[in-house]
């Protein structure tokens, strides 16, 4: 199988050059040579490892088409995690030197389970420390790490809903899924005190600096606690923007987090929350109905176009992108990170 050339060209114009099979995706060519891209799902999904070909031929496994529109795909736009060299290619990536890493080391770390709750039917809560000497928990809100279930190398990437912190403590929310590995060491095995190896953090899914601009962060499920580590984070360092939650379930049951958040709310002038039970019945006090139509409304009232953070399962994400698309909000202003319900 012929081995093609790939250099990576940086927004500074530095360069970053490594081999690639023909069978081979160029993230997954790079990590075997210890380079690490900036990428996220790994799975033409999110768009975090979206770079621009410049020279050569490639081809394009299976993507999202909101990861990359068939329009971009003509502008020889590409999604890394998917893309297949044909010949030596050059690629233009929209990010620093900064952000490309050499090792993972320093990355791995032990912790020990410290919190353990059942917040609903099917999300526990998952609270880990580490327990390796250090006391300090390095994290852009948004970004996730990588778990360890004891005793096997089976890993699973999570976003904590807890901030940058010196006591070396992080707060998972996790949905249980029928079958799912982690679930069944959550829901049978998982104890306190127990050891949990972490990786991390990765990802690029996170705050972006826009001036005054109205932030709306919308969550579906667990999507809720890279979402809470972002408000958390604004409220932390008193950034000033407008924001509102919207957190959406089917059912009443399946809300979680309620009084965190309203507590959030009470304590953050700038934050609004809204509650979102799409088959609400009439105690409900929050919002009655899909957390995509309260959105929907709310974006036809506003004059001002709030930048959009959306985490979810990807049904919610692709329906709210289309809403933002339906009321006039530019691509550009919708961050997403989308979980995929196989990596549970
Ligand atoms: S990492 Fe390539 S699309 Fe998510």
């Amino acid at each position: 199988m012929a081995n093609h050339q790939i250099k990576i060209i940086t927004e500074e114009g530095e360069s970053v050059s490594f081999d690639c099979a023909e069978d081979e995706d160029i993230i997954t060519a790079a990590i075997r040579q210890s380079i690490y891209l900036m990428s996220s799902c790994r799975e033409g999904g999110c768009a975090t490892c979206k770079g621009e070909c410049t020279e050569g031929d490639y081809e394009i496994g299976k993507v999202s088409s909101q990861a990359l529109p068939p329009e971009e795909q003509e502008e020889d736009l590409v999604l890394l995690c998917r893309c297949y060299p044909t010949e030596n290619m050059v690629v233009e990536v929209p990010y620093t030197l900064d952000r490309i890493a050499y090792s993972e080391e320093g990355k791995e770390f032990s912790t020990e389970i410290i919190v353990l709750e059942s917040l609903s039917t099917n999300v526990m809560k998952l609270c880990l420390s580490r327990s390796d000497g250090e006391k300090e928990i390095k994290l852009d809100s948004g970004q996730y790490y990588d778990l360890e279930i004891p005793g096997t190398e089976i890993t699973r990437s999570y976003s904590p809903a807890n901030i940058a912190n010196k006591k070396g403590e992080m707060e998972f929310l996790i949905r249980l899924l029928e079958g799912g590995k982690f679930s069944t060491f959550l829901s049978h095995e998982a104890k306190v005190g127990q050891t949990i190896n972490a990786c991390g953090p990765s990802g690029v899914f996170g705050l972006k600096a826009d001036g005054f601009t109205p932030r709306y962060f919308v969550a579906g499920g667990t999507g809720l606690a890279p979402i809470i580590s972002m408000v958390r984070f604004m409220k932390e360092w008193g950034e000033p923007q407008l924001c509102t939650i919207y957190f959406g379930s089917t059912l009443e049951e399946e809300m979680f987090y309620v009084q965190e958040l309203t507590q959030l709310e009470k304590e953050m002038d700038s934050l609004t929350v809204k509650l979102c039970v799409w088959k609400a019945t009439d105690s409900w006090h929050g919002e009655k109905g899909s957390v995509v139509d309260i959105l929907k409304k709310d974006l036809q009232e506003t004059t001002s176009k709030p930048d959009l953070y959306l985490c979810g399962p990807p049904g919610m994400v692709d329906a709210v992108y289309s809403v933002c698309e339906e009321t006039g909000v530019p691509k550009e202003k919708v961050y997403l990170e989308k979980f995929l319900p196989g990596v549970s």
